[in-house]
């Protein structure tokens, strides 16, 4: 179960990270052209945000069976544990807030602001900021 969860919640973080590069060079694009909301731009946005919540379902378990997350009165001293049990989730918990603030925003304009994309951006940074890179590309 934890090796299955463990190598979902791996090769969906290329999914997330892409939809979410995706999200705010095609959002950006359409808002610096004040381009009018299209099927096209929602789809993406629908897409990008259930990519997100998906991975977030699956990280949360996730934090309760892998070993990685584990706290100890250690936890706080040591950078790879601090990552694991706090750092990583904390960081990615706001990117899914930010991406879903970015969709429903997107949703309600009719011609495409500037607001979702620089959400979006910014759940990029937090996501960038916070991903295990050592572990994930090894
Ligand atoms: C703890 C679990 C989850 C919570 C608390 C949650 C919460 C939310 C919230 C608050 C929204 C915003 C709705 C809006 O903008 O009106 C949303 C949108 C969305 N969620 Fe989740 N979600 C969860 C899990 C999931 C899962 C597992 C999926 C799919 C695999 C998913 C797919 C989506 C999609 C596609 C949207 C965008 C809907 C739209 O734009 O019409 N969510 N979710
Ligand atoms: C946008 C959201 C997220 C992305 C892009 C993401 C990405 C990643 C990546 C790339 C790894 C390393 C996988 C590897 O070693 O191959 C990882 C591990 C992990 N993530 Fe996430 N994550 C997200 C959200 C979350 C959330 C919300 C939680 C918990 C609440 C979480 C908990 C964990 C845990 C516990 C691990 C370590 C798993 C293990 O190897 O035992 N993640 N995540």
């Amino acid at each position: 179960m934890y090796k299955i969860l463990q190598h979902f919640h791996s090769g969906w973080a290329y999914l997330t990270l892409t939809m979410g590069v995706l999200f705010f060079v095609l959002v950006g694009y359409y808002a610096i052209n004040k381009k009018a909301r299209n099927n096209f731009i929602s789809k993406i946005s629908f897409f990008t945000t259930l990519t997100f919540h998906l991975q977030l379902v699956i990280g949360v378990v996730l934090y309760f069976v892998s070993p990685y997350a584990k706290w100890t009165e250690n936890t706080m001293k040591d950078e790879t544990n601090r990552l694991y049990a706090m750092e990583h989730p904390l960081m990615m918990f706001a990117a899914v807030v930010l991406i879903t603030i970015a969709n429903s925003k997107l949703k309600k304009s009719e011609v495409v602001k500037m607001t979702p994309a620089i959400l979006g951006l910014l759940a990029l940074a937090c996501v960038v900021s916070r991903i295990p890179w050592d572990a994930w590309l090894s």
